[in-house]
């Protein structure tokens, strides 16, 4: 077969973590199978897609306002693909709503690319479709770091999200699979994984060979046998399925990464059943306490929606109580954005006003501030050990605490990928400043 032409992608991505790693593979598909090389000049591009998002309104408004700028501005034939969750849950209204894209592909059919990029109008977004046991072309992304996709879909039924409907059923990748995908990226460099899924810790439950069930823990258990990785990182898990077998696990085993994302969503009880999440606020606060307790260094990061229909203001100081006794050390805040397809939908009689939500949301930025700066600065005077990643233009190089924190020291690019002791002289509400120790 003679060689294809050289042809160019702009991709721009969207969203969430899962898409990212999405990204990456349709990157990765089409170097391996069509010869294109990435850009990031849109104007000289053969190829436009943008991976999207649709958890909430603002990324689906901005999806429409982009394409149309990338169609005024593109080379006479390149082709623009609309890829992700929103080309999921709209499907061919894209077209009909921008007639001058070319294919639009759901976030389940992620492994079509190669094929779709050549069907002028596909559309292809059936959320029953099973690529968990596809095998990706290689990626090759950042060198100590990498990312491998664990499961596809969620079974749950959280009443706000439209992932379930955009992604579909849960369906686990066997866990060979994934073992043999870190271990390939352990023999290119990485040392640190981050293992993804909707819902991680209800990994197992589903494959689509009908195998035995196993769980999260074990993957956690053989993943951590691979050579050369040194780090595992995991998101996002339910705060639901945080057994005490998990958290044992996550607290001695020392190639976990001692950060944990706990997505709270509301601190009351009511919200948080009428949101369908499963647990209450005590249950919350018990397993975060279990996990301070068995881990002191832990950081626990969360993610809360505010003004959900229906919360009273005695709802929303739950919330600030919830933050208040866990400090978070970092808080990803949304207000309700009511979506398609969710059963929330129905509760539109008891729509929080605007103005209400966006003080609720300021309340809680502000509170959350007044932690991470108490955090940060109680690590200055500590040693920390460090696996730095990337030399920045001042002469600085940067790098993660094994809990999730950035570090930097002056240094050179000697210290890329190697962890290092640093001692932490200094500290601003989103990093630390450091000296490494020799
Ligand atoms: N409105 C606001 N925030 C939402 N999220 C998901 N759906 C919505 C929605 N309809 C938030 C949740 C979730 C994060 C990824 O996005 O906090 O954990
Ligand atoms: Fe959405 Fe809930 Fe599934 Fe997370 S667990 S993707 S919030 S339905």
């Amino acid at each position: 077969m003679s060689k294809q032409e050289e042809k160019k992608l702009f991709i721009e991505t969207l969203g969430c973590q899962m898409n990212d790693t999405d990204s990456q593979h349709i990157i990765a598909e089409l170097k391996e199978h069509k010869n294109y090389t990435t850009t990031t000049n849109m104007e000289d591009s053969d190829l436009i897609i943008i991976n999207t998002c649709s958890v909430r309104e603002k990324p689906v408004q901005k999806l429409f306002s982009e394409i149309g700028q990338f169609n005024k501005k593109k080379k006479a034939n390149a082709k623009i693909g609309v890829c992700g969750c929103t080309a999921s849950h709209l499907g061919e209204d894209i077209m009909k709503r921008a007639p001058y894209v070319d294919f639009v592909l759901g976030a389940r059919n992620i492994s079509k690319i190669k094929d779709v990029i050549e069907k002028k109008g596909a559309v292809e977004i059936d959320i029953d479709y099973d690529d968990s046991t596809y095998q990706f072309a290689q990626s090759g992304t950042s060198l100590y770091k990498t990312s491998v996709n664990i499961s596809i879909g969620c079974d749950k039924e959280c009443t706000y999200c439209i992932v379930p409907a955009t992604r579909g059923d849960e369906i686990s990748i066997p866990l060979e699979m994934i073992v043999q995908q870190v271990q390939k990226d352990a023999l290119n460099g990485a040392k640190e994984v981050t293992l993804l899924g909707q819902n991680v810790n209800s990994y197992g439950r589903r494959f689509s060979d009908g195998r035995e069930k196993t769980n999260f823990t074990k993957l956690l258990q053989e993943v951590s046998k691979v050579e050369g990785i040194e780090r595992i990182r995991f998101t996002s898990p339910h705060p639901l399925h945080m057994d005490d077998e998990f958290i044992e696990e996550f607290a001695k085993n020392p190639k976990i990464s001692k950060c944990i994302h706990m997505p709270l969503q509301s601190g009351s009880t009511s919200i948080l059943k009428a949101m369908k999440r499963g647990y209450t606020k005590e249950w919350f606060l018990n397993r975060t306490k279990k996990i301070r307790d068995l881990v002191p260094e832990v950081r626990i990061t969360t993610d809360i929606i505010v003004a959900f229909p229906g919360e009273t203001q005695e709802d929303f100081e739950d919330t600030i109580d919830v933050i208040n006794q866990v400090k978070f050390d970092q808080i990803f805040n949304f207000k309700y954005s009511p979506r398609p397809n969710t059963q929330a939908l129905a509760l539109e009689d008891l729509e929080i006003a605007d103005d209400i939500g966006s003080a609720r949301l300021t309340e809680v930025i502000e509170l959350h501030k007044l932690h991470q700066s108490e955090l940060m600065y109680s690590n200055i005077g500590k040693t920390v050990s460090v696996l730095f990643e990337s030399l920045k233009p001042n002469g600085e190089v940067s790098g993660f605490t094994d809990n999730y924190c950035q570090v930097f020291v002056k240094g050179s690019d000697e210290l890329l990928g190697e962890i290092v002791n640093v001692k932490i002289t200094d500290a601003t509400r989103t990093a630390l400043k450091g000296e490494v120790i020799n």
